[in-house]
């Protein structure tokens, strides 16, 4: 095939030039210039641009009561976990990218997937880029997926995998990865951002047309962005994320992004020897086991998407230098600031020049604020080096005036510590169950209004 002449777009003002040049010529900006396919002079970050265009056409107008609302056709994959996360399967059209570090279980879990989806009769691709048909072949007798049927296609060129895909139609297509893919039309490497991108819209172009789910793989660069810096995220229909420290079993799989179900629903899997294995039932697994309660260890109990979850909370307060630290491993390091301000304030705990290091246990990221009563209190804990007593559990959000705020749903986080074995929970005071509703057996219960309230319990 002919080359298409390519430029290079500036993707803060749009500006081209013939050739790539670390300033923009135009705006001076630098390392903005994108390679392009010559013709589409849309600016290069407009994900409307010109590459679309042959899908756009002129539409017929409806209002919204004359479409017939039908709900999306989904496939279960068969992996509960794994549909939990989608909404209840895979959406024929809908293009899914999976992101996570490399060696977290990416190929693993879609090839597990691919091959129970073409087990229910489903026509399933697998085209990968990083290992050869022999590789994938081995691992998926290590997954005792013998005698699968699902295809396989050992191939790196787009032009190639989508000829491919056209003939075959297959009714779910992997890609591992995106970041070996690469289009003949552009010059760039394999893994750039214009590649990336340019290959990502073809393929998800094509998944619209044919009615084929796409899955594209996609490995995280070292500051956290899925390479590409996101310019996936948002043409994608579900944006899945892989979570979990390599060195334990356990694997979370977020939904950041979902157009056809909940969004920061996740999925809980252990890797064991034959692939990986959901865990129905995970709201303890993420607590370390201490045969006595140590300081700086608090239990947390977060909500997951749908579920609670118990997951232990661990600082470390250590004489600092001249300018102190704060490391956080799973939760927002602003946040943390934010809360060692507000202890000082408000609860007279100064940490000024101590260094302060806060982990969540398993590598969970938790983003939610409820996590600050539980954080706090494993600051002040390990501070004074005293542990908090067997079978505590906290949480509660904590505002810059000192005030507990309740979280949402905490008589559900209740009655999971309690049936765990926890005895004792500090609260928000809205969280705690009305007087003459029914206790919850086995925890006695302090309900806190204010954070001082809480250091006081
Ligand atoms: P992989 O799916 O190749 O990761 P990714 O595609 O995200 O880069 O996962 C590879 C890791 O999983 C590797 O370290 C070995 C481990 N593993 C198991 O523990 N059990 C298994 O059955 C398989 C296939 C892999
Ligand atoms: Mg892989």
């Amino acid at each position: 095939m002919a080359k298409d002449k390519t430029t290079f777009v500036c993707s803060e003002c749009g500006g081209t030039s013939p050739k790539w040049l670390g300033k923009c010529p135009s705006c001076g900006a630098w390392n903005t210039l994108i390679e392009q396919v010559a013709g589409s002079n849309a600016p290069a970050n407009n994900r409307f641009g010109t590459q679309f265009s042959p899908l756009a056409g002129v539409s017929e107008l409806a209002t919204l009561s004359e479409i017939e609302a039908t709900d999306i056709a989904r496939t279960p994959t068969g992996i509960d976990e794994l549909d939990r996360v989608l909404g209840g399967g895979i959406v024929s059209g809908g293009v899914t990218l999976i992101g996570g570090d490399p060696g977290i279980g990416k190929s693993t879990l879609l090839l597990q997937a691919v091959d129970a989806l073409q087990r229910a009769g489903q026509n399933a691709l697998y085209v990968t880029g990083e290992e050869s048909g022999a590789q994938v072949a081995l691992r998926s007798r290590r997954l005792g997926l013998d005698h699968s049927q699902v295809q396989v296609l050992a191939e790196i060129q787009l032009e190639k995998i989508i000829a491919t895909l056209d003939a075959t139609r297959p009714a779910i297509a992997v890609i591992d990865s995106i970041q070996t893919v690469y289009s003949d039309q552009l010059t760039s490497a394999p893994g750039s951002v214009a590649q990336v991108r340019e290959c990502a819209a073809h393929l998800t172009r094509f998944a619209k047309t044919s009615g084929t789910a796409v899955v594209l793989v996609g490995h995280v660069t070292k500051e956290g962005a899925l390479a590409g810096p996101r310019v996936l995220e948002h043409m994608v229909d579900t944006v899945l994320y892989f979570e979990g420290d390599t060195h334990s079993s356990f694997r979370l799989v977020r939904a950041i992004k979902n157009r056809f179900g909940a969004v920061n629903e996740i999925g809980v899997f252990a890797m064991t020897e034959r692939g990986l294995k959901g865990v129905a039932n995970p709201s303890a697994i993420f607590l370390s086991q201490h045969a006595e309660p140590v300081p700086g260890s608090v239990v947390l109990v977060t909500l997951e998407g749908t579920r609670p979850m118990l997951v232990e909370i661990q600082a470390l307060v250590d004489d600092g230098g001249p300018s102190p630290r704060r490391l956080s491993v799973g939760l927002d390091r602003d946040r943390l600031a934010m809360l060692l301000a507000v202890l000082h304030r408000h609860a007279g705990v100064a940490c000024m020049d101590q260094d302060v290091f806060v982990n969540a246990v398993g590598g969970v990221r938790i983003s939610e604020p409820a996590a600050d009563l539980a954080v706090m209190l494993a600051i002040t804990s390990s501070l004074r080096g005293k542990p908090l007593p067997k079978g505590f559990i906290a949480f509660g959000e904590v505002g810059l005036a000192g005030e507990v705020r309740p979280a949402p749903r905490g008589q559900e986080r209740l009655r999971e510590a309690a049936k765990l074995g926890f005895s004792i929970a500090v609260v928000p005071k809205a969280n705690a169950p009305r007087k003459g509703s029914k206790e919850i057996e086995g925890l006695t219960i302090h309900p806190v209004e204010r954070l001082e309230e809480a250091m006081d319990v």
